[in-house]
């Protein structure tokens, strides 16, 4: 395994040996091609380039207390990145392709996997671009499709230390018919003025509010959101936030532990009544939130009073990692493993998912 200090990593770029490619041309993918290089070469008129036709998925892989490598739910990654496709109009990779690249990929950078309980996960960054030579606003004629991996740390810098963020109702992420729904480059473009001055202001990320009306809760910078109000997990329906299949997983494991959960529009109004509130996603795992600015009517909503994770949150964030590293409950698809390295996981400490992600049994 790579001699890397796995407990101080951040959320960085670190060179690893290989990435793999797939290129789509005259109406079909071609081969899964193996690269070491970091580089890619493409014509400088790319609609990649001019008129925003990429899209992008993150997802991690652990490596068990059993010295397996496992693989959070790709599946569902594989299905996002084709909604993606078809909302900017790309060629969309099917889910077996997109699982193989997975599955090649980290067997190949299998050293930079870092080992159980460290702390750290591989992060695996699949990505699709518009290729070939066009000025005109349409769709490309072909698509680059490729994955880097690269070992991360915690997304924020507290990692499950709770942070605050703010409201800055002059921004939106996305519109309210617009791409919020799934991940493309131009949203998180779209992101970075707020994001930055949210930086500067020293908060960890934007609380962004319903781009139509301003009266609901949307997500969190680069996360979901969700909010504990006794035995309630509320967290927002919305069409301009993207499906995280973390706080998908959150949602079971937390009617596993006997959770109502709310999904539905949740007024800005109801952050005053709740008694933990977190970020969620592949990156950000459960961030929890200590306090919520809003800083255009100068109010603040103090969350964790004691500055600590709440005990919801807490539980929730054990469970999720356990269920990520399935140390004791997993569910293997022995057909499609590789060198029986890998196992497909779908599981909460009772919850055990089928790779369409429906409930098959507990254990
Ligand atoms: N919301 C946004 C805007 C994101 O970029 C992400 C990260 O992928 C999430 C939510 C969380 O989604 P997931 O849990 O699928 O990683
Ligand atoms: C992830 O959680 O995987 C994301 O894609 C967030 C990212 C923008 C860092």
């Amino acid at each position: 395994m790579e001699n890397l200090n796995w407990s101080e990593l951040g959320f960085g770029y670190i060179k690893t040996d290989y990435n793999v490619r797939c290129y789509y041309r005259d109406g079909k993918w071609g081969e899964l091609e193996v690269s070491s290089s970091e580089i890619i070469n493409i014509h400088m008129a790319a609609t990649c380039l001019h008129y925003g036709q990429e899209s992008f998925e993150g997802l991690k892989a652990f490596r068990g207390k059993d010295g397996k490598i496992r693989v959070f739910r790709m599946d569902e990654n594989a299905k996002r990145m084709q909604s993606s496709s078809r909302g900017i109009k790309m060629a969309e990779l099917p889910v077996e392709m997109f699982e193989e690249a997975v599955r090649k990929v980290v067997k190949l950078n299998e050293r930079f996997v870092p080992p159980y309980e460290s702390g750290a996960a591989l992060y695996i960054r699949p990505l699709m671009i518009g290729l070939g030579a066009q000025v005109g606003v349409k769709p490309a004629p072909e698509y680059m499709f490729m994955i880097f991996v690269t070992p991360v740390g915690p997304y924020f810098k507290g990692g499950f230390q709770p942070s605050k963020v703010c409201v800055l109702r002059e921004y939106d992420r996305a519109a309210p018919n617009g791409t919020g729904t799934i991940k493309v480059g131009g949203n998180y473009a779209a992101s970075l003025v707020a994001g930055e001055i949210a930086h500067s202001k020293g908060y960890a990320a934007v609380l962004y509010l319903d781009p139509k009306e301003k009266k609901y809760l949307d997500e969190c910078g680069p996360a979901n959101f969700f909010g504990i109000r006794g035995n309630s997990y509320i967290t927002p329906q919305s069409h301009s936030i993207l499906p995280s299949i973390t706080n998908k997983s959150l949602q079971q494991l937390a009617e596993d532990m006997g959770l109502t959960v709310e999904r539905r529009p949740v007024p800005f109004e109801e952050i005053a009544t709740f008694d933990e509130a977190a970020e969620c996603g592949t990156a950000a795992v459960i961030a929890p939130i200590s306090q919520i600015d809003d800083l255009d009517e100068n109010k603040s909503f103090v969350i964790a009073k004691d500055g600590k994770p709440g005990p919801v949150c807490e539980k929730l964030y054990h469970k999720l990692r356990a269920s990520s590293m399935a140390t004791s409950r997993i569910l293997t698809d022995g057909s499609r493993s590789l060198n029986n390295i890998f196992c497909f996981v779908r599981t909460g400490v009772r919850s055990v998912f089928t790779r369409q992600n429906t409930l098959i049994g507990n254990c």
